[in-house]
């Protein structure tokens, strides 16, 4: 079949590469794509957030499946534009994208559902927000209600960072993302990405992982979309997994089913793991960040009859496999990332680092120059090693890092840290 993905980021490059490789694909577009997802299909120059450009294009190249994999263009009902065509798409309607568009939304949901959460309460107001805020005290969690590209959760450790950040939402510092603000309970225990696929009656697990989002070693500094990931995430044990899909995910589903709002794709459920249990911290309606870049190396079964399962609704007697091994990945960012950043730095080394075994390179901000690679972006490039344990890949991953010559950027050195002292 013919495959249209919608992305540019490192999470497409890692998609692309998967979806290419399966048997089913004939021919792989990229819309936009970048210099990696040039090696696994054709990119094409067409903009996601024109819907009618990319059902044209669907009509044009003969294509019969669609996957799209950043947030916004589903939030903005580029799913419902293309199915509308007539064609395939993995990735759920604008209703159901409201799980990661409305903070509110996913809150109001956890409460009919009875989701596990923390406690929190919607304002419109500055004052009304200040008034709970005094009531609660800190620590205490303030977030924009909308879209605001991972800047709109502050983490207040203090009073007066929390009255900041409110006022800061309500004085318009993240637009109309912060019209409303949801506040909520902070909750302490360690985090996880869990993954799973739904049909919209039915969901199945995928694989859990382990974001890095602080810029610095020792999860210090401003948060970044994700500075390097692991997977799987040895904290949450089977046991647990279990209990994220019987207390969250499950109902999750059911409850947008019954809302009419059926949820086909992935549900990426950011999971604090409390002493009482997985809470749901936020749901993301697309692949993780580079948290895709570790497990697309994992998958045993074909990703695109697993995507297909999922949109011709027979996840419920399909089998997602994964190879008993540990994937890590190690982003190198442009100097400055996540502040200002200069682009076009000449990269050197790429080829040496991706020709070593168990090693995959892929691209996220960069572009060609001529016949030279350069940076095009904060995040650049995610050095991904593939090992029997995390500790291996983390050695494997850095060892390939050195091969790459880049002055212009940096990375952490601390990736996969948790698991490594761990386990
Ligand atoms: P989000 O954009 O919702 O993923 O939030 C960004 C980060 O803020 C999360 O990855 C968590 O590390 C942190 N965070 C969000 N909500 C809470 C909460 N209720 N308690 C503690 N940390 C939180
Ligand atoms: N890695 C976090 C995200 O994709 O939002």
């Amino acid at each position: 079949m013919n495959i249209l993905l919608i992305g540019s980021g490192g999470r497409e490059h890692a998609l692309a590469w998967a979806l290419s490789a399966s048997p089913l694909c004939d021919r792989l577009l990229i819309a936009p794509g970048n210099p990696g997802t040039a090696e696994c299909g054709e990119n094409v120059p067409v903009d996601p957030a024109d819907h009618a450009a990319v059902v044209a294009l669907c009509a044009r190249e003969k294509i019969d499946f669609v996957v799209i994999g950043p947030e916004v263009p589903l939030v903005a009902g580029l799913a419902d534009a293309v199915r509308a065509a007539g064609v395939k798409v993995f990735g759920p309607s604008a209703a159901a994208a409201q799980l990661e568009g409305s903070k509110a939304f996913t809150k109001e949901l956890c409460k009919v559902a009875n989701i596990p959460t923390g406690a929190f309460a919607r304002f419109t107001s500055a004052d009304d927000a200040l008034a709970y805020l005094r009531e609660k005290g800190a620590p205490i969690v303030i977030k924009a209600d909308g879209l605001a590209g991972g800047k709109g959760v502050v983490v207040a450790a203090s009073l007066k960072e929390a009255e900041d950040a409110i006022a800061m939402m309500f004085e318009g510092g993240l637009g109309a993302a912060g019209a409303e603000v949801v506040i909520e309970e902070f909750l302490e225990g360690e985090e996880v990405s869990f993954f799973a696929l739904s049909d919209g009656h039915t969901a199945i697990p995928l694989a859990s992982a382990q974001d890095h989002k602080r810029v610095g070693d020792g999860d210090v500094g401003p948060n970044t979309g994700g500075m390097g990931a692991y997977s799987p995430a040895p904290a949450l044990t089977p046991e647990l997994q279990q209990r994220a899909m019987d207390e969250i995910i499950h109902p999750t589903v059911a409850a947008m089913k019954a809302k009419g709002a059926p949820f086909v794709g992935v549900l990426f459920a950011g999971l604090m793991l409390t002493r009482e249990g997985p809470k749901l911290i936020e749901y993301n309606v697309r692949f993780g960040d580079p948290e895709t870049q570790v497990i697309m190396p994992r998958m045993k079964t074909d990703l695109v009859a697993t995507l297909l399962a999922a949109c011709d609704g027979v996840l419920g007697s399909f089998d997602v496999r994964l190879w008993d091994k540990a994937a890590l990945t190690v982003v190198m960012a442009a100097n400055g990332y996540p502040g200002d950043y200069r682009k076009g730095s000449t990269i050197r080394g790429v080829a040496d680092a991706a020709a070593l075994d168990d090693v995959l390179v892929f691209h996220a901000g960069t572009a060609m120059k001529g016949d030279e690679l350069v940076s095009n972006g904060g995040r650049v490039l995610n050095v991904t090693a593939i090992a029997p344990t995390i500790a291996e890949a983390q050695k494997h991953a850095y060892d390939a890092i050195r091969l790459i010559d880049w002055p212009e950027g940096f990375y952490r050195r601390d990736i996969g840290w948790r698991a490594v002292s761990k386990h």
